[in-house]
């Protein structure tokens, strides 16, 4: 049985005055015994403020991006090893926002799990189609090579280390959430494409939905069969919404 997942990621948001307060709101208004996990991905430098708040929580935390290399002159990126000296557990490779401003491919992305794998951080590997990719019909083509690159370059076993998240680009911070259905089709679709690769893994590998997901409609997402949680955006900087999703869960 997967256990589910509510991520948020902050992207480019935060202090250290307002970290405090959403990270306290949040660790205090967790119910002890949940069904599910909570993480936050905060930016690069909040990730050590991450630790301070949150390692004596029920909360994980993560970053938002990694290096595909290990360490050396490669300015102003961040090494999968300095994200674990920083307690992360989690990293998002792929999202679609450093695709579209970074220029990120499906093999960076493959290379950048390859490195948070490599360093025991679990990555949650983003994708997900634009609405003219959707409204062509080439959804799964472009979800399907997105994932086929990292299932390419990865064995079995880190296939069970990996989550995976379906964010529709044209649902991103637009509040335009796909349906569950589309969002079921999709997730289903994923889970086949790992199955080919190896059944087991397929079962137990993580599906997060991303997309404006919201405490209104969170309920009904997260009861999809292949919907494993959620990798959230702008509920994630509420903590009455954020933690709204996670009691969905
Ligand atoms: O990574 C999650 C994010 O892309 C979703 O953003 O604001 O639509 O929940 P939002």
């Amino acid at each position: 049985m997967r256990r589910t997942l509510i991520a948020g990621n902050w992207k480019m948001n935060g202090s250290f005055a307002a970290n405090r307060s959403l990270l306290s709101e949040i660790v205090a208004g967790l119910p002890v015994s949940s069904d599910c996990d909570v993480l936050v991905c905060a930016p690069a430098p909040y990730l050590t403020q991450c630790a301070e708040l949150l390692t004596a929580s029920l909360v994980k935390w993560g970053a938002q991006d990694v290096s595909e290399h290990a360490q050396g002159a490669f300015t102003g990126e961040v090494a999968a090893s300095m994200l674990v000296d920083c307690g992360c557990r989690y990293v998002i490779v792929g999202h679609s926002e450093r695709r579209a401003y970074h220029a990120e491919s499906n093999a960076v992305v493959a290379r950048k799990t390859l490195r948070a794998l490599s360093e025991n951080l679990i990555p949650i590997v983003c994708v997900g189609e634009t609405l003219e990719q959707r409204e062509s019909g080439q959804t799964e083509d472009v979800v399907a090579a997105q994932l086929q690159a990292v299932l390419d370059v990865v064995d079995v076993a880190q296939i069970t280390q990996l989550v995976v998240a379906y964010e529709p680009v044209w649902a991103i911070g637009t509040g335009k959430t796909a349906t569950p259905q589309m969002a079921q089709d999709v997730h289903a679709f994923l889970r086949q494409q790992i199955a080919l690769k190896d059944v087991a893994a397929a079962a137990s590998v993580q599906i997060l939905y991303g997309g404006s997901m919201k405490p209104e409609n969170a309920k009904d997402l997260l009861a999809m069969v292949d919907i494993d949680g959620g990798l959230i955006g702008g509920a994630a900087l509420k903590s009455a919404d954020f933690l709204a999703i996670a009691a969905a869960a």
